[in-house]
């Protein structure tokens, strides 16, 4: 068999582990697995970081258009990052006929974490009937030092920026934009259509406040940042989302904690399966490109490229996603309202008017001479909509101030 030559674009901090990978393990997958895959071309802007990679300085180059046009190269794994040069290179890669890892994607969801081999694979035989992902290694360290300090949101993410676990500019991380991309992939995966990202409801953590964590301690939950993908039985429409969740602590996700990243799948034969590990990095998420370099290696040695195919680029079958008028949840309420009497009668008359069980309340007493106190309500299973219209509703009166913060609460 002829070989199977690999070019790389992009040796930054993912680029230089899958160098490094390949440095240790290219003898097994040629020797072993026989496969026989090389290394055959690396570019990167950087050169004189190129050639401090475990790699022949012959075979490295500072333009990419050196791997996209050697003929001889079968493979190119784009990891440059960002949309208009890494759109370029991927098309033409494409357009010259070579097989393209960012295509295959496993390192895009979940980083080291197997979780597209694990659901395109391993969970063929079932259907998932829920998945919840804490998939942003950035808002999870905040959220888990916040709980374990007391601290306020700002300070926690200054500080995460100076320790080198946050981006200079955390946006897509913390108003949970990158949490919605991957769990929209794995949504489209799942049920074998295309879901849009662009009507997938997201929200992210900017808004949890060092009260609302305080809360959740209170009534034994923990605040993490949930992308959630659920479906009931004969149901057309799919509960995908993004926000906030408060996890009862002895709910498995809730110990997952730091930059730590976990996928909670069930399916209807194998039940709950967890995985667990690192979402980010320079070596794990090299792992999971080389695993995605092992699967084209197989597919030229069998000689069919479609041996699992991706049903989902299909725009035909696209997801149908639930609004709020159908999402079910039990909810987390704080209002901050006058501390006088009939309020939390009115506040109750209009939960009992949508017929919308309370679970709890906590109503703290006024101090320093505030009249405005805390009033936190949890309720059972309640249609988002009717739990926001209840909520406009007591906004709207004259005690209620401030904006309500709103948690949904997964037991
Ligand atoms: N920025 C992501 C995170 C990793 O914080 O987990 C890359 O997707």
């Amino acid at each position: 068999m002829a070989d199977i030559k690999i070019g790389l674009i992009g040796a930054g901090t993912v680029g230089s582990g899958v160098v490094k990978i390949m440095a240790k393990q290219t003898t097994f997958f040629r020797e072993q697995l026989g496969l026989p895959v090389s290394l055959a071309r690396v570019a990167d802007k950087d050169l004189e970081k190129l050639k401090t990679l475990p790699v022949g300085d012959a075979i490295l180059s500072n333009d990419a258009a050196d791997v996209i046009n050697d003929p001889e190269i079968n493979v190119v794994i784009e990891l440059i990052g960002g949309y208009t040069f890494a759109k370029e290179v991927v098309l033409n890669a494409l357009k010259k006929g070579k097989h393209v890892i960012t295509v295959h994607f496993e390192a895009a969801v979940g980083g080291g974490m197997p979780s597209i081999k694990t659901i395109r694979e391993a969970m063929i035989g079932n259907d998932v009937l829920s998945v919840y992902t804490i998939i942003n290694g950035t808002c999870n360290y905040i959220l888990t030092e916040m709980t374990e300090k007391g601290a306020a949101f700002d300070p926690t993410l200054k500080e995460a920026q100076r320790l080198g676990f946050a981006e200079a500019n955390p946006a897509l991380d913390i108003e949970g934009g990158d949490t919605g991309h991957k769990t929209a992939i794995i949504a489209s995966l799942i049920y074998d259509g295309y879901c849009d990202y662009d009507k997938v409801p997201v929200r992210g953590i900017t808004e949890i406040t060092a009260d609302d964590i305080i809360s959740a301690k209170d009534l034994g939950y923990t605040i993490k940042l949930l992308g959630v993908i659920k479906r009931k039985e004969g149901e057309e429409s799919v509960d995908v989302r993004v926000n906030p969740v408060m996890v009862h602590n002895d709910h498995i996700l809730a110990s997952v904690n730091g930059v730590f990243n976990a996928v909670l799948l069930e399916g209807d034969a194998v039940g709950p399966i967890l995985l667990y590990g690192a979402g980010a990095g320079e070596m794990p998420t090299a792992s999971a490109v080389v695993s995605d370099i092992i699967d084209v290696a197989r597919n030229i040695k069998s000689g069919d490229t479609n041996r699992i195919p991706m049903h989902f680029y299909s725009l035909e079958n696209e997801l149908k996603i639930k609004g709020i008028e159908e999402i079910e949840s039990r909810f987390y309420l704080r209002f901050l309202v006058d501390d006088k009497p009939g309020v939390l009668a009115d506040i109750a008359e209009e939960f009992g008017d949508r017929n919308i069980s309370i679970a709890s309340v906590m109503h703290k007493e006024a101090h320093d001479g505030n009249d405005h106190v805390p009033v936190i309500i949890t309720t059972d299973m309640a249609i988002e909509k009717d739990l926001r219209d209840a909520v406009a509703a007591i906004e709207a009166k004259a005690f209620t101030h401030g904006k309500t913060q709103i948690i949904h609460i997964e037991d």
